[in-house]
């Protein structure tokens, strides 16, 4: 296959979103002008089910030999992931087949891997941490069970803000450090003590 037959999916041809899909975006990120923001917003999310269509081309897979579904949602809406307590012991639930899902909270307490990338620096301080209960709600408790990826950082907990005055992107972005996402992971999401939080701040990256 070369790269002459994937099909192309050009940002600009996307229906720009409304002011109502907008609103959250813009309270998040701190860009004003509209039609930067829809421009983020389409290289932020636009595309992802192609992705996945372009992915079983990729690895001469499909739905039926890679049962693996995407399902989209905002992972701040109840009705998507529904925010509990962490697990510290087995759900009594077994985990549905993976194929039947159509939102996140079915797999409550029953996920051994979650990556999570270049997504937290997208929120507050507040919401970073709402965001950080509701994934924890969805990780198994059984030991080796892990939450892993790489987000904007700071060495010391913070407004970073942005140098791109163009889009603004990254105005007053707030970013944890090393210690401040340890002690919020361990303490604030989980019981002191029952998790083990490994956190590096790497300069250039976030
Ligand atoms: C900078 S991209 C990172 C994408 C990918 N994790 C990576 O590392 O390449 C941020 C992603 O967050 C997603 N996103 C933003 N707000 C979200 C929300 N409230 N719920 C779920 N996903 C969201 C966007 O759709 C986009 O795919």
């Amino acid at each position: 296959m070369d790269e002459t037959s994937f099909p192309r999916v050009e940002l600009d041809e996307r229906p720009k979103l409304d002011a109502q899909e907008l609103a959250f975006p813009k309270s998040q990120s701190g860009i004003t002008d509209d039609d930067a923001l829809n421009r983020h917003v389409k290289h932020s999310s636009g595309g992802v089910q192609e992705f996945w269509q372009l992915g079983y081309r990729l690895f001469n897979s499909s739905a039926d030999t890679f049962p693996v579904p995407f399902v989209a949602g905002d992972a701040f809406d109840e009705t998507f992931l529904r925010a509990v307590s962490p697990y510290y012991t087995l759900p009594k639930e077994p985990a549905p087949p993976l194929s039947s899902l159509t939102n996140l909270t079915p797999l409550l307490g029953l996920v051994s891997a979650i990556h999570v990338s270049s997504f937290f620096h997208l929120f507050d301080e507040a919401h970073q941490l709402q965001l950080a209960k509701s994934l924890a709600g969805l990780l198994s408790p059984l030991p080796g069970s892990m939450i892993f990826g790489a987000h904007g950082g700071l060495p010391e907990k913070g407004l970073q803000i942005g140098e791109d005055d163009q889009s603004k992107v990254g105005s007053y972005m707030f970013c944890h450090s090393p210690e401040s996402w340890g002690e919020l992971w361990n303490g604030q999401v989980f019981e002191c003590g029952t998790v083990n939080v490994e956190a590096i701040w790497k300069p250039g990256i976030g």
